[in-house]
């Protein structure tokens, strides 16, 4: 009984494998779908099989800009480290990582090097008499950005599928936020967690449109929104080149605004995280560590960078 079973499989396996090696062929000829012109008409002979989706070519992504203000401090390299390892896993994400000191520092420099990533490594320090609590933050860095990325443009054909946003070193970035700024077409914003004294702050959309804000602090802000809320893409950047965050006359909390509306207008602006109603991103703030007992001079054998 035994043999018998055998011998048919014997039997059968050279046309099973003559079926598989048909088939395999087949499918390796069978001619690649037409790539059809973006926009232009589909279909027409009816009956005919829609052409297959093709996986869009990871060269057509808008390249996501990501503006970083840092500055030297014990977190620091925690920050960064946290940061890296979000954005690492973004697809064509380019880092602009400015360091708020008069010259690269080297833990920034050799952190850069083994980030992983597309990273521009700038610096420019803030004023003396702009470092006073009660003032706003990094205003010169995220220029420095904004100058960096026009200059970088200036010479290269457009079009430049680009997007442009401000990720501070110590907020939390989902992964999905990032698929959601990607299609940004002029400036798009979404809520953001642990901020302005409540849980969340977010735009408010009626009909697909942002019509006011949910904030429990300075309503009356044109544009209530974190630095961690919206995302600009490259063209406005580049076709308003004096866009930029000022010091005269600026108040806490009102930097968002002041920008915002030197590039757009609240009717404009596309809601994300399905109609501002997910929080993707969150204002969190590391505490300041506790050093106390860190000695005065140098003690240990060994010079290690933390
Ligand atoms: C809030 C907003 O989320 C910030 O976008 C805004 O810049 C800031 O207020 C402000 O007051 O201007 P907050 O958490 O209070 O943020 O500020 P930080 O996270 O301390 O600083 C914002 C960014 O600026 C960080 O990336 C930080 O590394 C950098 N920074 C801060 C400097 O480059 N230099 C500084 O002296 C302080
Ligand atoms: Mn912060």
């Amino acid at each position: 009984m035994k043999s018998l079973l055998f011998s048919r499989f014997l039997l059968l396996l050279p046309w099973v494998l003559i079926v598989i090696i048909v088939l395999d062929i087949d499918s390796s000829r069978a001619p690649l779908p037409a790539l059809s012109p973006r926009g232009g008409a589909e279909g027409g002979s009816g009956g005919a099989r829609p052409p297959a989706p093709r996986r869009r070519p990871e060269a057509a992504l808008p390249t996501i800009y990501a503006i970083t203000p840092t500055y030297s401090r014990p977190v620091q390299k925690a920050e960064l480290t946290r940061l890296a390892n979000t954005f690492r896993q973004v697809s064509r994400l380019h880092w602009i990582l400015v360091e708020d000191a008069a010259a690269r520092s080297e833990l920034v420099t050799r952190f850069v090097a083994g980030a992983g990533l597309p990273c521009t490594h700038l610096h420019v320090p803030t004023p003396r008499r702009y470092k006073r609590p009660g003032l706003p933050r990094a205003t010169e860095q995220r220029n420095a950005g904004l100058a960096w990325l026009r200059q970088r443009h200036q010479h290269l054909p457009p079009p430049q599928p680009g997007v442009l946003f401000f990720a501070d070193d110590d907020n939390t970035y989902s992964l999905e936020l990032f698929q959601e700024m990607r299609t940004t077409r002029k400036v798009s914003v979404w809520p953001v967690g642990l901020v302005g004294g409540r849980r969340y702050e977010r735009p408010v959309v009626e009909n697909g449109k942002v019509v006011g804000w949910y904030t429990g602090w300075r309503a009356d802000r044109p544009f209530a929104i974190d630095m961690a809320g919206f995302a600009v893409s490259l063209q406005v950047i580049l076709s308003h080149p004096k866009a930029v965050f000022k010091r005269r006359g600026s108040q806490p909390g009102m930097q968002e605004s002041d920008f915002l509306k030197q590039i757009t207008t609240v009717e404009e602006l596309e809601p994300k995280a399905n109609n501002c109603t997910k929080v993707l991103v969150w204002h969190t703030r590391t505490e300041k560590v506790n050093l106390a007992n860190e000695p005065k001079y140098h003690l240990d054998t060994i010079n290690i960078e933390v």
